[in-house]
């Protein structure tokens, strides 16, 4: 099996690690080498309906016999506690017990609801990821984040459970619908501004090859991702501070997303949210005045929006900001670049304060 292993340290148990192999056409193989890395246990293995449809279950199982459950209907719906119910009961319906190891097929929603039922089933069995889609390979997968949502707010169920490892097949990314796979990317075009100049000019030279899904360039895309997510995660798990680098553009993004009533992707939103912080940038004298058209024309050629849709309320837009997560009296901080592939960074800080006047004009320029 041909593939590419980087190592992910565990920070809060330094002796702890997982490794992320990343490779192209060995989805058939990765259940004997979780056979063969976790000896005796059993294995379960979840995936949802399009997962499945689209093959990769089947070429994952490869013949053998593997209790598993098939999340329908697929997407964010299904995330939530009662999917887990079904699926803890599903587990012990197969006689499961503590020494189960369950396997995540597919996007960030699979991986998201596998991991929070891994970390809860008999108070914790390992869970091995196999992201299937631009966000889940460049972001969910890593990191040790996991959770399903209420009926009130996302994630409100959440626990931290670190993968045992991670497998990237890119070429999983062939099925997936293709604005699906556009907005993905734009994670990964966040990776490069906030931490690699170098890769971000990769991104703009192999633009078509990216395109059209040359499985060797995303192969290169997907270390990348992994290296610096994995890196930023290492030095800071719990987000006291630089882990927060990777929330550029989702402060502006997360409002876009849900003053839209989540008719825009998540990536979709974080696209609209990069321009955002590059127009911040330009005000607040951390740009050269060029970076902004060089992101821009990045994003044009993804083909996700770099403005705001048409006819979205700007009081809900600055409602959702001073709602954000990270608010801090009502009002979040923002993570802004001082060049590509480096976070503005002052007295320590990787989330600025940035006035309330300054973000209303960038709205404004967002929508015009
Ligand atoms: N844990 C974290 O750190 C973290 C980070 C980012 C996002 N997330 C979560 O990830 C979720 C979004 O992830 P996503 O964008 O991967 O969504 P998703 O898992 O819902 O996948 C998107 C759609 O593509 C389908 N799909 C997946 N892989 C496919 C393939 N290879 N071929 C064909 N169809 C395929 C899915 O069935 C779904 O309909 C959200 O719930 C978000 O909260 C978590
Ligand atoms: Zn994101």
């Amino acid at each position: 099996m041909l593939m590419t292993e980087i190592e992910v340290k565990v920070p809060e148990s330094p002796s702890d690690s997982y490794k992320v192999r990343i490779g192209s056409g060995m989805l058939g193989q990765i259940l004997s080498k979780v056979e063969d890395d976790f000896g005796s246990r059993g294995l379960f293995v979840l995936t949802d309906s399009n997962v499945a449809n689209a093959g990769h279950l089947e070429k994952l199982l490869a013949g053998k016999s593997v209790p598993h459950f098939i999340i329908d209907p697929a997407g964010e719906v299904s995330k939530n506690i009662s999917t887990v119910i079904a699926i803890i009961e599903s587990m012990e319906k197969a006689f499961l017990g503590r020494d189960t190891v369950v396997v995540a097929l597919g996007g960030g929603t699979v991986g998201d609801i596998g991991a929070f039922a891994a970390s809860i089933f008999k108070r914790g069995v390992p869970v091995v990821q196999i992201p299937t889609t631009t966000v889940s390979q460049a972001d969910s997968s890593i990191g040790g984040k996991s959770g399903v949502d209420s009926s009130l707010s996302k994630n409100a169920f959440g626990t931290f459970w670190h993968p045992s490892a991670v497998y990237v097949d890119v070429e999983t990314l062939k099925t997936l619908d293709d604005r699906q796979y556009r907005a993905g990317l734009v994670e990964s075009v966040k990776h490069a501004l906030i931490a690699d100049s170098e890769y971000f000019e990769f991104f703009e030279s192999n633009i078509d090859a990216i395109l059209s899904r040359d499985m060797e360039v995303l192969s290169k895309i997907a270390k990348k991702n992994c290296a610096i997510k994995a890196s930023v995660v290492e030095q800071d798990p719990t987000e006291k501070n630089m882990r927060r680098m990777l929330n550029y553009g989702h402060t502006i993004g997360h409002a876009v997303e849900s003053a839209s009533g989540f008719d825009l992707l998540h990536g979709e939103a974080v696209a609209v949210g990069i321009i955002g912080a590059a127009i911040i940038e330009n005000k607040m004298m951390l740009s050269d005045g060029e970076r902004i058209g060089r992101i821009r024309s990045l994003l044009e050629k993804l083909s996700v929006p770099v403005k705001i849709p048409a006819g979205l309320d700007r009081a809900k837009l600055l409602e959702a900001i001073r709602r954000d997560k990270k608010a801090v009296q009502g009002w979040p901080n923002f993570v802004l670049l001082s060049d590509i592939g480096k976070v503005y960074c002052t007295e320590g800080q990787y989330a600025v304060k940035v006035q309330q006047q300054v973000v209303e004009q960038t709205l404004d320029e967002l929508a015009t």
